[in-house]
C-alpha cells in the first residue's frame, strides 16, 4: 500500500464476508461478483470477499473477484489453522484477514485452547501467511471482552511476526463509545501498525463505536452495506461513511452519490429489506410530512436536512399527511402539475387532514385524486344538478336500492331506484330524477383503488353523454366508492349540461 493519507479513513467493506453471515443470507459466486463489482465502483478501499474454507462456492467466488482487475484490495478471510490460510491463498487474494479469539469465553468454550495455545497459533499463522507474500491484518476475535494485557500481548506478537495491520472486533456488540475510543487509544502505545475496528450491532452502537475508534486513531472501518452481517449486523458503510465525511471533515474514497443504488442492490440480491427510518438510505431518510418541516425545507433545506440528499443519490420528497401544511401541499402538487389557487389549497389540506385522521397513510396518488375532485367541485359554483343527499342499501337478501335527493336549479327533487349493485342502484336513481332535464347514460365508468387494504381511497372516473352525444368526463375520489361515484356522475351530468347550455347560447346569437 501507498503512503497513507492522515485525514483520510480507509473503508474496509465486509458486505461480502460478515454481511453474507446475515441469517438466511447466501449468495451465488455470480451475485458476488456483481456485488464486488458495484462495490469497487462505490469506491471502498477494501471487498472483504468471503471465507474461502467455507465452501467450493466461496473459494470460487473469492478467486473469481480477486481475478477481476478491481481497484479494491480484495481480502480472504482465515482462522489461524493452516488448512484455512491455505485455501484463502489459493484465492490469491493480496490480503489475508487471520483472526483467533483471546476471550476466555472462546477460548474455553468454543476453541478450548489455553491462552499460551491461542498466543502460539497467532504468531505461527502470522508468519505463515507473511511468508507467502500477501499483506495480512490480523484480528483478536471478541477482543472487547478479553483480557486487555492478553489481548495485548497477541496484537504486540503478531505485529511481530509480522502483521501489517490489526483490527479490533467488538464481536458482540457490548462495547460503548468511550470504551471503544480507550481501548484503541491504549493499543495505539504499544502497536505501530495501522488499527482497524469492526464492530457489530447487538446494542445499536455499532456507528458510534466505530466512529470513537476513528476518533481515537484508528484508520479503517469495517462496514457492510444496509449494517448488514451477524445477528444484528455491522457498522453501515452509508452511515460510518456519512458520518465520518460530514460531521468529522475527514475523507473517504467513497463515491457518495452511488451509496442509494448500491444499498438497493445489496437489499434485492440478498433480500434483507431496509426499515424506513434507517438513516441514509432509508425510505423516510429524506421525506418530510409536518407543516413545519415541509414549510423550513421549501425556504431552505438545511433548516430540516443535515444532509443534501443528492450527495448520497437521493431525492428529497414531501409526502400529504396528519401534520402536513398548504406549503408542502402547493409544492406537492405544483410537481404533479396541478394548478390550484390559495381557496383550493386549504380544501386539499383540510380533506388530507381528514383522511389522515382516520389513521390512513395520503398517498401522492390519493393527494392528486383530492385535488383534481376539489378542483372539479370549485368549479362547479354555479352547477345545475347539486347532490343533497344519497341513502343505499344492499345485502345478500337484498335487491339493492339507493335514493337520491338532488338540487336542480334551485329546486328539491327526490327519486330511487334498483340495480345490480349499489353503485347501479344509485346512477339510474340519478337517471331517474333528472330525466326531465336531460336524458343521460353513462358512457364508461372506471374504479381505482387508490391504496391497498378495505380502507383505500377510491378514485372514479366517469364518462356521460346525453341523447344529443353531448359527453362530460369527471372524477371523484373518496373512501366511499358509492358516494364517490354518485359525485363523478352529477359533476358529469353538470358538465354536458354546461356544454349544451354554451351550445344552446351560441346557436341563439348566430341567429
Ligand atoms: O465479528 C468478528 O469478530 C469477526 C471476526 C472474523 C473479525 O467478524
Ligand atoms: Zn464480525
Amino acid at each position: 500500500m501507498g503512503k497513507r493519507d492522515p485525514g483520510r479513513v480507509y473503508i474496509f467493506d465486509t458486505t461480502l464476508r460478515d454481511g453474507e453471515q446475515t441469517p438466511g443470507v447466501s449468495l451465488s459466486p455470480e451475485e458476488k461478483m456483481e456485488i464486488a463489482r458495484q462495490l469497487d465502483k462505490l469506491g471502498v478501499d477494501t471487498i472483504e470477499a468471503g471465507f474461502p474454507i467455507t465452501s467450493k462456492g466461496e473459494v470460487e467466488a473469492v478467486r473469481m473477484i480477486a481475478h477481476a482487475g478491481l481497484k479494491a484490495e480484495v481480502c480472504g478471510l482465515a482462522r489461524c489453522e493452516k488448512s484455512d490460510i491455505d485455501t484463502a491463498l489459493s484465492c490469491d487474494v493480496p490480503l489475508v484477514h487471520l483472526f483467533i479469539a483471546t476471550s476466555d469465553i472462546h477460548l474455553k468454550h468454543k476453541l478450548k485452547i489455553s491462552r499460551d495455545e491461542a498466543l502460539k497459533k497467532a504468531v505461527w499463522s502470522v508468519e505463515y501467511a507473511k511468508s507467502h507474500g500477501v499483506t495480512v491484518e490480523f484480528s483478536a476475535e471478541d477482543a472487547t471482552r478479553s483480557d486487555r494485557n492478553f489481548m495485548t500481548k497477541v496484537y504486540s506478537e503478531a505485529c511481530a511476526a509480522g502483521a501489517d495491520r490489526i483490527n479490533v472486533p467488538d464481536t458482540v456488540g457490548v462495547i460503548t463509545p468511550q470504551k471503544m475510543g480507550d481501548l484503541i487509544r491504549h493499543l495505539k502505545k504499544s502497536i505501530n501498525v495501522p488499527i482497524s475496528v469492526h464492530c457489530h450491532d447487538d446494542f445499536g452502537l455499532a456507528v458510534a463505536n466505530t466512529l470513537a475508534g476513528i476518533e481515537a486513531g484508528a484508520v479503517r472501518a469495517h462496514v457492510a452495506i444496509n449494517g448488514i452481517g451477524e445477528r444484528a449486523g455491522n457498522a453501515s458503510l452509508e452511515e460510518v461513511t456519512m458520518s465520518v465525511q460530514c460531521l468529522f471533515g475527514k475523507k473517504t474514497g467513497i463515491r457518495t452519490p452511488l451509496i442509494y443504488d448500491t444499498s438497493r442492490m445489496i437489499s434485492r440480491i440478498t433480500g434483507v429489506v431496509i426499515q424506513p427510518n434507517k438513516a441514509i438510505v432509508g425510505e423516510n431518510a429524506f421525506g418530510h410530512e409536518s407543516g413545519i418541516h415541509t414549510h423550513g425545507i421549501l425556504n431552505l433545506p438545511l433548516t430540516y436536512e443535515p444532509l443534501n440528499p443528492e450527495l448520497v443519490g437521493r431525492k428529497r420528497w414531501i409526502k400529504a399527511g396528519k401534520h402536513a401544511g398548504g406549503h408542502g401541499i402547493a409544492s406537492q402538487l405544483e410537481a404533479m402539475g396541478l394548478q390550484v389557487n390559495k381557496e383550493q389549497i386549504r380544501e386539499i389540506v383540510v380533506n388530507v387532514k381528514a383522511i389522515a385522521d382516520k389513521g390512513k397513510n395520503v398517498t401522492d396518488s390519493d393527494l392528486a385524486a383530492l385535488a383534481r375532485s376539489v378542483i372539479g367541485q370549485t368549479q362547479k359554483e354555479s352547477k345545475i344538478v347539486e347532490l343533497q343527499d344519497l341513502a343505499v342499501m344492499t345485502g345478500s337478501n337484498l335487491v339493492p336500492t339507493a335514493s337520491v335527493k338532488l338540487k336542480i336549479s334551485g329546486e328539491t327533487y327526490v327519486g330511487a331506484d334498483t340495480g345490480i349493485g349499489p353503485v347501479d342502484s344509485a346512477v339510474k336513481a340519478i337517471q331517474k330524477v333528472t330525466h326531465d332535464l336531460i336524458d343521460v347514460r353513462l358512457k364508461d365508468y372506471r374504479l381505482e383503488a387508490i391504496t391497498g387494504g378495505s380502507d383505500a381511497l377510491a378514485e372514479v372516473t366517469v364518462k356521460v353523454e346525453d341523447s344529443a352525444g353531448n359527453t362530460g368526463s369527471a372524477s371523484a375520489a373518496g373512501a366511499d366508492i358509492v358516494v364517490a361515484s354518485v359525485e363523478a356522475m352529477i359533476d358529469g351530468i353538470n358538465k354536458v349540461l354546461a356544454r349544451s347550455t354554451r351550445d344552446l347560447e351560441k346557436a341563439v346569437k348566430a341567429d
